[in-house]
């Protein structure tokens, strides 16, 4: 069965419940949900991992390349801003990304502008809450 990594960083776990300004209050467990629907309707099985932690993402993404993932959804939260061993990792690994942002990046905090990610991505979908992940 062809498979679809949703991959989500740091703080992610907690959604829901944080600063539901910037993000909503849709838990993660409930946007999962979503996008496990979507994928299957195109004849996807949807794996899920959340972490607080680099090395365990940059693990799970080497994962996915070894089982020939077909694509990684990917909210990498304040690592987008900060990580170049993640973004190594996705170029190493060779697997297609699209970067997730619940909220829009480039009109919060300026350190928020930049993302590593997005160089190695195939596209970015930021700040339609929810949303974002579907679409
Ligand atoms: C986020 C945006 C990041 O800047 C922030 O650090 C997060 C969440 C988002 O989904 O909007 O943790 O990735």
């Amino acid at each position: 069965m062809k498979t679809i990594l949703l991959l989500n960083g740091p703080n992610l776990n907690r959604l829901g419940t944080r600063d539901p300004k910037h993000y909503g209050s849709t838990p993660l467990l409930e946007i999962e949900q979503k996008v496990r629907s979507m994928v299957a309707e195109s004849g996807f099985e949807l794996d899920s991992f959340q972490s607080n932690h680099e090395g365990a993402l940059i693990d799970r993404i080497y994962e996915a390349a070894d089982d020939k993932c077909s694509g990684i959804l990917f909210n990498p939260g304040a690592y987008a801003h900060t990580s170049v061993a993640l973004r190594d990792a996705i170029e190493a690994a060779g697997v297609p990304v699209v970067e997730i942002h619940l909220s829009n990046v480039s009109n919060r905090e300026s350190f928020r502008h930049k993302s590593f990610i997005m160089p190695v991505s195939i596209g970015q979908v930021s700040g339609f809450g929810p949303e974002s992940y579907l679409i």
